[in-house]
């Protein structure tokens, strides 16, 4: 509505997240409707037209690869984001261990480069030091449920009081297909409503 804070006419989704934890498998799952037994390293980014998002907002989808890509390509794709989305596998419990000693501190680092331990000399020139630190909307993913009978959230909770920059988190399957459409409106609406007032929307194109 016309009293929420962003005006946005486009919204773009990353997903990042450890080797096999089903990103790819996400991403197609939501496309077709079922369950890919194959899938490629990386998706080819989507754009899901405006109509058929519940926001009316055309979403573009993009997905990470390990192997096809570097970590300056990540650091640039990470920049070009709206929300990021942190996928883990719900039965792997190195994979959620990572969101915290890795995932959620990489993402600070990329959109924050002048506070990144190796310094950046022509920002600090410019005084960027002082500005707030940027906080790119997150949500965290837990994939694979149809693996487990237990949930992930008490520990993912845990993340959230950390992290006020982690919008919502969901649990999901790509197998099953359960809420893989409340996952990519969560990463929307992160971007349209976020609640977190740390987030500086008009520094994004
Ligand atoms: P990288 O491209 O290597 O970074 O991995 P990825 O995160 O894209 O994972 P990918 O989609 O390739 O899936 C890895 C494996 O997990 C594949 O064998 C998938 O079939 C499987 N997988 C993905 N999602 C699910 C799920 O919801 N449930 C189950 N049981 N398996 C899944
Ligand atoms: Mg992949």
């Amino acid at each position: 509505g016309q009293y929420t804070a962003s005006q946005r006419k486009n919204v773009r989704i990353l997903l990042v997240g450890d080797a096999g934890v089903g990103k790819t498998s996400l991403i197609l799952s939501l496309v077709s409707e079922e369950y890919p037994e194959e899938v490629p390293p990386r998706a080819e980014e989507i754009t899901i037209p405006a109509n058929v998002t519940p926001e009316q907002v055309p979403t573009s989808i993009v997905d990470f690869s390990a192997v096809e890509q570097s970590e300056d390509a990540l650091a640039a794709e990470i920049n070009k984001a709206h929300v990021v989305c942190i996928v883990y596998a719900v039965d792997d419990d190195d994979t959620l261990d990572r969101i915290t000693s890795h995932w959620l501190p990489l993402v600070r680092a990329k959109c924050n480069p002048s506070l990144d331990g190796e310094g950046d000399a022509e920002a600090e020139a410019e005084g960027d030091t002082q500005r707030e630190p940027i906080r790119k909307p997150i949500v965290l993913v837990g994939n694979k449920i149809d693996l487990i009978e237990y949930s992930t959230m008490d520990s993912v909770l845990a993340i959230m009081e950390d992290y006020p920059e982690i919008e919502s988190c969901v649990e999901c399957s790509a197998k099953s297909l359960h809420n893989i459409s409340e996952m990519f409106y969560y990463a929307q609406k992160a971007v349209l409503h976020p609640t977190s007032p740390l987030y500086m929307m008009e520094e994004q194109e």
